[in-house]
């Protein structure tokens, strides 16, 4: 029987939570010991159809510790194995795709992505540790839909982004919509949920798309815009960064509101966010609004 299932591995953004370098207001509670706290790895999800195979959305440099906290995702059987058959790329960041070289040991499996998500990947040799002729690259057109191992179904349609940190050179252009940022609609057995953990706004195509839907699990990068910068952390807004932050009359919380949305779950969560603090009145907040945030080993069937 195809039932979608899917386990969130990793519910932090990029350095997850804490960050091994920071002090920042929510990283030392748990440096502290304080208990509101837990710490996350880095943004990614497992979807499966069946059961037996298992699609990884996007790939942490977690990637390791994430397999070895899950049974679901170890080997079984043989000598070699993996109920990992496919790993699907949403853009070229470094904590979407620095986990693809902790998974070179000689095992079948396909990544799915844009052109310009593999592009990113194959103008950088290190990721050619990642055999082609074992492990296929397939390209994903927006619109598309592809039909993963154990019948799951993958979209791919475009969100507002930039290009990859490692990327940017001079002006740098925010929140085009082109295949460098995707989103993924994912089902299977008749479900269907959202994906998309970066996001610099949300336009009226984006907001219509969304609309009803049964799940969606979104950017929840930072809680207010300035936050980097007022916790004395860099000169970065999330704007620049290209997250919508979840406060402010463009936020997400206003954006996705309204919409129907059954269920609405914030990831890829910043370490600066206070709303990884249990308790928190910003916690409160996104609950009183109707968002869940994501903590790793989260268990969702939608
Ligand atoms: C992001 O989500 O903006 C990136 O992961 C940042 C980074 O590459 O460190
Ligand atoms: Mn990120
Ligand atoms: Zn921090």
């Amino acid at each position: 029987m195809t039932r979608l299932r899917l386990l969130v591995l990793g519910a932090a953004a990029g350095g997850g939570y804490p960050q091994w370098n920071c002090r920042c207001d929510v990283c030392s509670l748990y440096w502290a010991g304080d208990p509101r706290v837990r710490p996350l790895t880095q943004s990614s999800v497992a979807v499966t159809g069946d059961g037996e195979h298992w699609a990884l959305l996007n790939c942490s440099p977690d990637v390791r510790a994430q397999i070895l906290a899950r049974t679901t995702l170890q080997p079984r059987r043989g000598r070699r194995d993996s109920p990992i058959s496919a790993v699907v790329l949403t853009n070229g960041d470094i904590d979407h795709v620095a986990g693809l070289l902790s998974l070179r040991e000689s095992q079948p499996y396909s990544i799915y992505a844009t052109g310009a998500t593999l592009g990113a990947i194959a103008s950088n040799p290190v990721f050619g540790v990642v055999s082609e002729a074992m492990v296929p690259r397939r390209r994903m057109e927006i619109g598309r839909p592809e039909t993963l191992p154990g019948g799951i179904e993958i979209e791919a349609f475009p969100v507002p982004g930039k290009v990859p940190l490692y990327q940017e050179s001079g002006e740098v252009e925010i929140g085009r919509e082109t295949d460098q940022t995707v989103g993924l609609r994912v089902s299977a057995g008749g479900r269907t949920f959202f994906y998309v953990p970066g996001c610099a706004h949300v336009p009226p195509s984006l907001g219509g798309r969304l609309k009803g839907a049964p799940l969606v699990l979104f950017d929840g990068t930072l809680y207010r815009d300035e936050e980097m910068i007022e916790q004395g952390l860099g000169s970065k807004t999330g704007r620049r960064m290209g997250h919508i932050s979840m406060s402010g009359a463009e936020g997400s919380l206003a954006a996705l509101e309204g919409l129907g949305i059954e269920r609405k779950i914030f990831i890829h969560i910043n370490n600066t966010n206070p709303v990884l603090i249990e308790g928190s009145p910003e916690r409160a907040n996104v609950e009183a609004r109707g968002w869940e945030v994501a903590y790793d080993g989260m268990e969702i069937e939608p």
